[in-house]
């Protein structure tokens, strides 16, 4: 049983749309639509709990997670959402004690999410040019507890003479024009290594995947993530009205250390036609 204490961090919970973080503090109370809640209410009590308002609403006490730091973090820059996120982890593997370089600190909820990941023995690097994002990065990453597991520095990986890091598991890149840092990405990832690139617009994605090409990457996926939410009661279940539009495309690729071949696409690689591919999923279900 967990239970709430001065400074702890607590997501106060009235519905889907209204839910405030906020670290304890036994003083502290703050004003709603649904009443004042008295933080001195929350102390004391276990996770999982709730407490009335003056208006006598129920507040739930929920420990916050990753996900609730990601979605409440202060935004200077735009973030990349959990369903972005999700499949980052996945499809590289992402997992702790890995060393990872990110290219674009903004508001730090990726940096957050990677830390969070790599903890305890991994660590995130992370560069920006701006130090007032940097700033704003710096309290969102110690609101979520990570920060032991980062170290935030102001470089320009495009001009430096050297590139900070090697042997890294995986560069991440949320910029402008990520293109431009694939070979500084290289030079810094271990065989087999993951470069990941947030690119909003698919004309970003064309010029990386040409970067991506030149700079011998192999293994690569262009990928646009949609979650649709569900709103299920019965008799009457169906999608949300409401939803997240375009956020981002996400593309991975993977250091090779031998000069990749130079036919581009897997067909050419596999010496067959494009109708002639089967897709992985239906060939697993004959089988
Ligand atoms: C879209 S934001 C990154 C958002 C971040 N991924 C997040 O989830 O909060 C892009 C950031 O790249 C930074 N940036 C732009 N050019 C840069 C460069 N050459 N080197 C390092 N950072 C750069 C900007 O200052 C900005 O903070």
């Amino acid at each position: 049983m967990k239970k709430i204490k001065q400074n702890s961090n607590v997501l106060f919970f009235f519905s889907d749309s209204k839910k405030w973080l906020m670290k304890v503090s036994k003083n502290q109370q703050f004003h709603t639509h649904v009443g004042v809640i008295e933080h001195k209410k929350a102390i004391g009590k276990e996770y999982g709990s709730s407490l009335k308002t003056n208006k006598g609403k129920i507040i739930y006490l929920l420990e916050p997670t990753i996900y609730d730091y990601v979605m409440k973090s202060q935004r200077s820059t735009q973030i990349v959402y959990p369903k972005d996120l999700g499949y980052i982890a996945a499809r590289t593997g992402l997992q702790s004690g890995q060393k990872i370089v990110e290219i674009g600190t903004g508001s730090g909820s990726l940096t957050t999410f990677l830390a969070s990941l790599v903890k305890p023995r991994g660590h995130v690097y992370t560069y920006d040019v701006d130090e007032n994002f940097m700033a704003i990065a710096q309290k969102n990453i110690e609101r979520a507890g990570v920060a032991k597991f980062v170290t935030m520095e102001k470089l320009d990986i495009k001009s430096a003479k050297k590139v900070p890091m090697s042997e890294v598991d995986m560069v991440m890149v949320d910029l402008g024009d990520p293109w431009t840092v694939v070979p500084q990405a290289r030079k810094m990832l271990k065989g087999s290594g993951f470069i990941v690139t947030i690119c909003p617009t698919m004309n970003q994605l064309e010029k990386l995947a040409s970067a991506l090409w030149e700079n011998d990457f192999f293994d690569m996926e262009f990928t646009e993530q949609i979650v649709r939410t569900i709103e299920a009661r019965e008799g009457k279940t169906r999608h949300s009205f409401r939803g997240i539009g375009h956020t981002t495309y996400v593309a991975f690729a993977r250091k090779v250390t031998s000069p990749r071949d130079r036919r581009k696409t897997d067909a050419e690689l596999e010496g067959a036609t494009e109708e002639m591919q089967e897709d992985e999923s239906l060939s697993s279900v004959e089988k």
